[in-house]
């Protein structure tokens, strides 16, 4: 890392905020954003928070043409004490490089993009929404943006940090998700990109998700792209079962993103006591519980979507109805020991929570 330190470049005008109680999800943006430039020979460079703008590029930025580009996406609370929260952050920065790697984006100093984006919160404090269910969604992002067609890493790039006050992912809340198992598509394949957060995985999604959008469906679960057999993750989170008592997510293979809030509830479930197994599980397993009366909860967890419980699942025209569409026990459970932790409302014995 070359020349860091930030300039702050605070903006004449401030927008009006909008009514917290309803916020969607990434459609409103604060008053300022964070950038940082990269060119081969000179590194990162001319860090920067300046008022939120559009932004110029060449046309033939190779961000347009070949989709070399890596995102993250998590979140800042607001304490009932006044304090302003992260949920462990230094796990988006790690995972944004290892990301960086597998798309051939020079890495980020991990701990100076860390303070860019306290910065940048500090800047923007009066954005982060005050009423319950609601976030301020923090989005760093890079893009390659030198101007040239032919297909290799890009030579030079930009990293963005962005703001938006959020409410909840899903139009349900907290309420049960209907899940369509998708049997046409795949999201991504052994030695492909899937575990990387980068935008060609959710384009290649749009499709399935047009159609389960038409069927009145939330999200599509992925199968596996060999056999389309095994469970891979939802559109915007990672899946987890309760089969007989045992909680289960499928490993991560290198297809499926290794969810923060994933590792979070693992973690959580095993500090309860609680069986919980990372392992391959197929459709057809989870059918078999269902049809067995064994198949007790479903919930996707994701920073954007939380801890989702799942109410309904459709595979080849047969509907799962998990626990009658209602919130399971455990699924709730975890949702408010995941939120009380990350709003500082419970303890935090795993010492996840930062202070910006
Ligand atoms: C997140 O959960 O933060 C994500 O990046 C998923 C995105 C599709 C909203």
């Amino acid at each position: 890392m070359t020349n860091f330190s930030i300039d702050t470049h605070l903006s004449p005008i401030k927008k009006e905020k909008p009514n917290w109680g309803e916020l969607e999800f990434g459609k409103v943006f604060t008053d300022h954003m964070f950038i940082m430039d990269y060119k081969e020979g000179k590194g990162w460079h001319d860090a920067r928070i300046v008022p939120y703008q559009p932004i110029t590029l060449d046309p033939a930025a190779m961000i347009f043409h070949y989709g070399q580009t890596v995102f993250e996406g998590l979140k800042a609370y607001l304490a009932k004490d006044g304090r302003i929260l992260l949920f462990r952050p230094e796990k988006n920065m790690q995972r944004l490089n290892r990301s960086n790697d597998r798309l051939c984006i020079p890495p980020i100093d991990e701990d100076l993009a860390l303070d860019a984006l306290k910065q940048l919160i500090a800047v923007d404090k009066e954005w982060v929404p005050t009423v319950e269910g609601t976030s301020l969604y923090i989005r760093p992002f890079i893009i390659a943006t030198e101007p040239y067609l032919g297909v290799s890493a890009s030579a030079s790039y930009r990293f963005m940090i962005i703001l938006s006050p959020v409410g909840s992912y899903y139009k349900e809340g907290i309420h049960p998700v209907k899940i369509l198992v998708e049997n046409e598509y795949v999201r991504a394949v052994s030695g492909g990109t899937g575990e990387a957060k980068t935008a060609g995985n959710y384009a290649a999604s749009l499709k399935a998700q047009e159609t389960a959008d038409q069927k009145e469906y939330s999200q599509v679960l992925w199968l596996d792209g060999v056999e389309k057999k095994y469970i891979e993750e939802v559109g915007s989170m990672n899946i987890f079962f309760k089969i007989n008592d045992e909680i289960i997510t499928p490993a991560l293979n290198g297809s499926i993103l290794p969810g923060v809030t994933r590792d979070s509830i693992i973690a959580l479930l095993k500090y309860w006591n609680i069986p919980v197994s990372e392992r391959r599980i197929s459709i057809d397993e989870v059918m078999d519980a269902y049809r067995d009366g064994q198949l007790q909860e479903a919930f996707g967890t994701g920073t954007a979507a939380v801890i989702s419980p799942i109410g309904e699942l459709l595979w080849n025209n047969e509907k799962m109805i998990v626990n009658g569409g209602k919130t399971g026990e455990l699924s709730k459970k975890l949702y408010d020991t995941l939120t009380g932790i990350q709003k500082g409302d419970l303890e935090d014995p795993f010492g996840w929570v930062t202070e910006i």
